[in-house]
């Protein structure tokens, strides 16, 4: 599977490290010749060559910040599957959303024509690389409307270590977002740090 990071900060590292090691990865950047000089050695060009190249875009860019990404590289998502990562925060750091909407709806309002799943925003970026904390696998949040597009990153998730768990259909990010603000919380606010995530057990029958 060829898949493009849109974003190199934090998650675009990560997440790309993790998903490296399965799979061929592009990055996507504004500015490819200075992202070059903080992820050494990657494959980094523009945002619409790494999605018009990739099956699969993961759109790890700040909430605020996703619209005029997707409008970059409007051409070429039409059928593709767009992970949505992101914890719809504004500029202080206040929740950007109501109960009744999603950041992962809004996200597939603006980028008609493809497949949006929720993915990964419950993870801090310092633990997708292996999908853990210590040696507890971590649990993903996956929603979307698209059963096929949803069981491939759920296959993905598997790949770097993950525990994806199913919530439903993209209007469920509702509920998957605010886990997200949560961990924030946490691990800043709460100053639990960043070496913390989450886990959902059940009991076998
Ligand atoms: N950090 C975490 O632990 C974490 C965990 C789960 C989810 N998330 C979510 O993942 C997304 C990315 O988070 P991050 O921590 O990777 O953020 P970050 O370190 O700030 O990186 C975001 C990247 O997005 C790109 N970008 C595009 N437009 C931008 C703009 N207008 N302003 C700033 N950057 C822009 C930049 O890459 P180029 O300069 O190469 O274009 C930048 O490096 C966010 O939506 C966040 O809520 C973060």
């Amino acid at each position: 599977m060829r898949i493009a990071i849109i974003g190199t900060g934090n998650v675009g590292k990560n997440l790309g490290a993790a998903l490296e090691n399965s799979n061929e990865v592009v990055y996507g950047s504004r500015d490819p010749t200075a992202a070059k000089t903080k992820l050494k050695g990657k494959n980094i060009i523009g945002i619409n060559d790494a999605a018009k190249s990739a099956d699969v875009i993961v759109l790890a860019v700040p909430y605020l910040a996703a619209k005029e990404t997707i409008e970059k590289m409007r051409e070429s998502i039409k059928g593709k599957i767009i992970i949505d990562v992101c914890n719809p925060l504004g500029s202080n750091f206040e929740w950007k959303k109501d109960s009744q909407d999603s950041a992962a709806e809004e996200i597939a309002r603006q980028a008609h024509g493809a497949k949006v799943v929720k993915a990964f925003n419950t993870i801090f970026a310092e633990n997708m690389k292996t999908g853990k904390v210590g040696k507890d696998k971590l649990t993903t949040f996956i929603a979307g409307d698209d059963e096929e597009a949803k069981n491939k990153v759920m296959d993905l998730a598997r790949g770097i270590g993950m525990e994806p768990v199913d919530v439903g259909a993209l209007k469920k990010a509702r509920y998957i977002e605010p886990a997200g603000i949560m961990m924030i919380e946490l691990g800043y606010a709460k100053n639990l740090g960043t070496n913390i995530g989450l886990k959902l057990v059940k009991q076998n029958k």
